[in-house]
């Protein structure tokens, strides 16, 4: 390699890996290497976009010396085995969110990037939104007193187009469920790092409006750790789509965050913020997303790989939202009852119980 910036690879081209192909061209401490697709014209094109190398299998891209560093943008269910090659391979992760569809794929990745000493990091960019950073920040600070509620609204539109754009889309088997765990999971994972960790959820999932095999909608009741309480509801069939919407409420104060903006900042001794939302475009559209928060991972994994330290979202805080989210699923097969956490149950597959039948949830 001609530079000293850290040799990126990309393994899969479809809709995501452009952003992280983009990404890394925009960022001063990494160069793309090499992509990988299966799909050899998806791997050509982008490598013609992106002026590197290609290849069509993940054992020749790892295989690569150039590559210090890997993004992982294939299908969910396939994370897991991909990381762990990556990381036995000595290859620092940036992987896509979920971490992957069953939590002992997900520990599996996390042990085997601790046993080789690489980062796993996991991609959540509405974590790298300085509305977002701003409002942990006061609530972490205490600044709303204590928290009392914590509710996140993730009201979004998905087409048919969309479920048939790839047959690993609303399965159990690659997506590990449907709006909650594809979608919601950018809501369930800001809620989390906001409010702190979950103590039990009870929840009904329901395909109501798509011919999909997982769920298109969610509504859950959840108690946080602390005490405070919360609602979560997520759904991929409303028209039209109302973006995502998170309450977080004190006995001090009230903070509300629309998309990316801060629509209301009441916080004692400071000044009373109130807005209107702006357009949250990926709310309609899975392809408009703002590449700003892939550039910020990419550049704080490189930091973290030469500084030695952990990355903003480590592999444990990216388990979470999945962790949760496993138990609003498992909540909803038991016909709303309260589930705690952490799961003690056997994690014996996608969507817990992949035998049943969805519409007996
Ligand atoms: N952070 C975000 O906002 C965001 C947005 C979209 C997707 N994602 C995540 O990114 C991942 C991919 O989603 P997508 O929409 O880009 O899917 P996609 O279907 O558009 O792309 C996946 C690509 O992986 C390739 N692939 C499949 N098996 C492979 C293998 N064994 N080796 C190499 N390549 C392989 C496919 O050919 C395809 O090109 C998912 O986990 C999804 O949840 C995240």
């Amino acid at each position: 390699m001609a530079t000293d910036k850290i040799g990126w690879g990309i393994i899969g081209c479809g809709g995501i890996g452009s952003w992280h192909a983009r990404a890394v061209e925009a960022s001063e401490q990494a160069e793309l290497i090499e992509v990988c697709d299966v799909v050899p014209e998806r791997a050509q094109k982008q490598a013609e976009d992106s002026d590197c190398s290609y290849v069509t299998s993940i054992d020749e891209l790892l295989a690569n010396d150039d590559v210090q560093a890997v993004s992982i943008c294939t299908p969910s269910g396939m994370h897991s085995e991909q990381a762990v090659a990556a990381a036995e391979a000595g290859k620092h992760i940036l992987c896509e969110k979920p971490l992957d569809v069953t939590l002992d794929a997900i520990d599996a990745m996390i042990d085997a990037a601790a046993a080789n000493n690489v980062k796993l990091a996991g991609i959540f960019q509405r974590r790298t939104w300085d509305s977002s950073q701003k409002a942990r920040e006061a609530i972490r600070n205490g600044k709303l007193g204590k928290l009392v509620l914590g509710d996140s609204y993730q009201k979004w539109f998905r087409s048919h187009e969309y479920y048939a754009s790839g047959d690993w889309r609303a399965t159990w088997a690659l997506d590990g469920g449907g709006c909650m765990m594809n979608q919601g999971i950018h809501a369930v994972d800001l809620i989390i790092w906001m409010m702190g960790d979950v103590a039990r959820v009870s929840a009904y999932c329901r395909r109501l409006a798509r011919n999909i095999e997982v769920e298109d909608t969610v509504v859950a009741n959840v108690e946080y750790v602390n005490g405070a309480l919360g609602t979560w509801v997520t759904t991929t069939s409303v028209t039209p789509s109302q973006g995502t919407r998170c309450e977080i409420h004190g006995d001090k104060g009230s903070i509300t965050l629309d998309g990316s903006e801060i629509t209301q900042w009441a916080v004692e001794g400071e000044e009373v913020v109130s807005g209107e939302a702006g357009e949250d475009k990926t709310s309609s559209d899975a392809t408009a997303l703002d590449i700003a928060g892939h550039i910020e991972h990419v550049r704080d994994l490189c930091e973290a790989i030469i500084n030695n330290r952990d990355p903003v979202v480590p592999g444990t805080e990216a388990r979470k939202a999945v962790e949760a989210i496993k138990a609003v699923y498992l909540s909803s097969r038991l016909g709303g009852q309260s589930v705690e956490l952490p799961l003690s149950y056997e994690d014996d597959g996608p969507g817990i119980y992949p035998s049943q039948n969805w519409m007996e949830w």
